[in-house]
């Protein structure tokens, strides 16, 4: 029944593909397993769901991953499904990959609106958040003198993109530098009010703020810039399948993110979004046939690229639903919740982000009063093999911890016991 399912879905059965050889049938064999035993996951309650979302995944036994905002693992029924595809590609690329996985490309941009939250006429994929930001960056018609309002707290990759602008079109960049973290909603969107000038033509919000997590009020800084003829673009890098919410309730124009990070869908997937009406005037990054199109395909022609990888995001979509949104987003506050409260009280450790549900998700930061971020992090390596990231970047400095929906309890009570060993050593 699986197997018919995943043929029917991608149009494959009637063009023979269950011929193929008897490798790609011992990986589908794999990749149906999973998918059965996910099925019968979504029924377990609490403890025992989690424990069969941990097994979900290929965690590794070696080492304790607490940089997944990075970029996130794939469970392993997206590896499978990635494998299959993959392998099936190389039996014929030309035929599997623009005559079979292509027909995939649609049903998955229906799937992709429903958790989005919009229009899939809105909606484009692509390979990272990098690419479907500076579409919109390097797409949007700007002039010399226009003002773009953002703030030092921004992705690099994002900051690069709009300097280059700046360099080559004279528009204006109006910085914000906040002093994270802040838990005062008006207090953030004031700030970003206060760079609004009649110039002003685009504000960039960075949705969830990779460098510790912090959450801006992006529908509420929207709705100001919109009300002033402002147009909005939204980096949900990490927003995107971590926070519950669903890109209307945004407001933004623009939106764009990776699907590798809170997905978990392969890496090098991304979605890129534009409100209906603000196609036709967006450039597309790599032309298109007719670049003044309204049909938001022309942002897809990207040349030849692993058909595998993005056929295998309406995996992720499926592991994605089968958690549900809120149910993750509650999870990942838990995890979060239960190791920064067993920390906190230690007079040489600091929370350096939010830590509210209006605020935050799954990312905390942490320093050790006297200790680099490096070697904070260095010395939780060391101790119990825990992976995390040293953040020094602008005013934020220390270690930024991120678990995902397979970290276990256990882990986080080996992060908590590195970090107040640190913390008692005698200097
Ligand atoms: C806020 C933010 N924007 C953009 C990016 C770029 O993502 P990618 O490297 O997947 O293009 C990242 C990556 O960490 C990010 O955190």
């Amino acid at each position: 029944m699986q197997r018919r399912n995943l043929f029917k879905y991608l149009g494959a059965s009637a063009l023979g593909l269950s011929t193929s050889g008897s490798i790609l049938k011992a990986m589908e064999k794999e990749y149906t397993g999973s998918l059965a035993f996910l099925k019968e996951l979504s029924g377990l309650k609490d403890d025992d769901f989690w424990a069969g979302i941990r097994s979900a995944y290929s965690v590794n036994p070696t080492m304790i991953n607490l940089n997944n905002g990075g970029v996130a693992p794939s469970p392993r029924v997206v590896q499978e499904a990635l494998d299959y595809y993959n392998r099936m590609c190389n039996d014929g690329p030309s035929y599997y990959m623009w005559r079979v996985l292509d027909g995939g490309r649609e049903p998955m941009r229906k799937n992709m609106a429903e958790i989005a939250g919009c229009d899939m006429e809105e909606l484009a994929f692509n390979r990272n958040s990098s690419e479907a930001l500076e579409t919109i960056i390097f797409g949007l018609r700007l002039n010399k003198g226009d003002e773009v309002v953002l703030t030092k707290q921004d992705y690099p990759n994002m900051i690069n993109a709009w300097k280059q602008r700046e360099k080559r079109d004279g528009i204006v960049l109006k910085w914000i530098n906040f002093d994270f973290p802040i838990e005062d909603k008006k207090k953030i969107i004031d700030a970003f009010s206060a760079q609004f000038t009649p110039r002003t033509k685009v504000v960039h919000i960075t949705h969830a703020i990779n460098w510790n997590g912090q959450l801006l009020p992006a529908r509420e800084i929207a709705d100001v810039a919109r009300k002033n003829g402002i147009e909005v673009l939204v980096d949900a890098a990490h927003s995107f399948a971590h926070f519950p919410y669903k890109i209307k309730d945004l407001n933004c124009d623009y939106f764009g993110t990776s699907l590798h990070k809170w997905l978990s869908a392969p890496i090098g997937s991304g979605l890129l979004y534009v409100r209906k009406e603000k196609i036709k005037n967006l450039y597309p990054l790599l032309a298109s046939a007719d670049s003044e199109s309204t049909d938001i395909r022309k942002f897809e022609s990207l040349g030849t690229r692993s058909l595998a990888i993005e056929q295998a995001i309406a995996n992720a979509i499926d592991f994605y639903r089968m958690i549900g949104p809120e149910r993750k987003f509650d999870r990942l506050f838990e995890l979060k919740t239960y190791w920064t409260n067993k920390v906190i009280q230690h007079p040489k450790v600091k929370i350096t982000s939010p830590l509210s549900k209006e605020f935050s998700g799954a990312i905390a930061n942490v320093s050790v009063l006297g200790k680099k971020p490096n070697e904070l992090a260095d010395f939780i390596y060391n101790d119990n093999r825990i992976h995390s990231v040293a953040i020094n970047w602008e005013n934020i400095n220390s270690v930024r911890i991120t678990p995902n929906v397979y970290t276990s309890l256990n882990d986080l009570d080996k992060l908590v016991e590195s970090i107040l060993k640190l913390a008692d050593t005698k200097d």
